[in-house]
């Protein structure tokens, strides 16, 4: 497996796969593995060609008083996890390489950037669409995967990739979840003991959606209602959102009635997590 750190590393990598007739497939991450992780890059696997993954935990997509400084990090660990699932390179550039001093540019998806994690992180997914596009551009991918855990994520370089005509087929991949069902995030390592126990209810609130529109609830209140209440009855949550939007559009409807996203936020102690379920009328 290479290790590259530079711009020009991944460009000379990238021109060997084509020369040898391989296509690239890529995974971009910020690092400190779990098993999500690790599907997105078995998934990569699957489909013919070679596998690189980058670990970048991106300035830019972190706000004043977020947890940049402390993300975790280990990339030692990475490494021998990528490298056992069959990866065949890591990008794994520092800051400088990314934005040298005198960067000004940001893209931003205008709409798709506005609701849900956009009204509580300002700038943050303006700060995920540009690193992706610059990874775009340096590694040249002809497929990337992107996990359903970040839907709205997911949605806006699903839009990025349509609004700047760019080359690469993006995989939507599913949430790989803890045996109790919270969703596995680099950030419950966060969590306490307690909180690690109370935060199993976004889960079961998501469930208990699931099964409401299964059983035909079409009002998409009575199901932010019912959310909402079981998570305000855990004391260790604090609620950021709870939203029933349009699976497409991630704006809100009234009917459930085309695919629709349950999408939940919530703060337990220091950690903020994300979870979300997708339901159809
Ligand atoms: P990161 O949080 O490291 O996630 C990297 C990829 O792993 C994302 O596509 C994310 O959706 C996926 N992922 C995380 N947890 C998952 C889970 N439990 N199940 C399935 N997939 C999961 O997302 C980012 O990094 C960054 O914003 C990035 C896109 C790399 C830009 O900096």
């Amino acid at each position: 497996m290479e290790i590259l750190h530079t711009v020009h590393e991944v460009r000379q990598w990238a021109r060997r796969q084509r020369a040898a007739g391989r296509a690239i497939h890529f995974v971009p991450t910020m690092g400190y593995f779990h098993e999500g992780h690790l599907s997105l890059m078995r998934r990569a696997r699957e489909d013919e060609g070679a596998v690189i993954v980058s670990i970048f935990v991106n300035p830019l997509q972190f706000g004043a008083g977020e947890d940049f400084d402390r993300y975790p990090r280990d990339f030692e660990r990475d490494r021998q996890m990528a490298h056992s699932v069959g990866v065949e390179a890591i990008f794994y550039p520092d800051v400088a390489e990314m934005y040298p001093s005198g960067y000004q540019t940001e893209v931003r998806v205008k709409e798709l950037s506005k609701p849900l994690c956009g009204r509580s992180r300002p700038g943050h997914f303006e700060g995920v669409a540009t690193v992706v596009l610059k990874l775009f551009n340096i590694v040249t991918p002809d497929r990337a995967y992107f996990g359903m855990k970040d839907y709205q994520q997911l949605r806006i370089i699903q839009q990025l990739v349509r609004d700047m005509n760019l080359p690469t087929e993006i995989v939507p991949c599913p949430i790989v979840r803890e045996p109790d069902g919270l969703a596995m995030s680099s950030r419950n390592v966060y969590l306490t003991p307690e909180e690690r126990a109370a935060a199993t209810v976004l889960y079961r609130s998501l469930q208990w959606a699931q099964a409401q529109v299964a059983a035909g609830e079409r009002d998409a209140l009575k199901i932010r209602e019912g959310v909402y209440q079981q998570i305000a009855a855990e004391p260790r949550a604090r609620i950021d959102y709870v939203e029933v939007v349009d699976a497409d559009t991630l704006l809100p409807v009234e009917r459930i009635e085309r695919p629709t996203l349950v999408a939940v936020a919530a703060f337990f102690g220091a950690a903020r997590l994300i979870d979300n379920c997708l339901v159809s009328g």
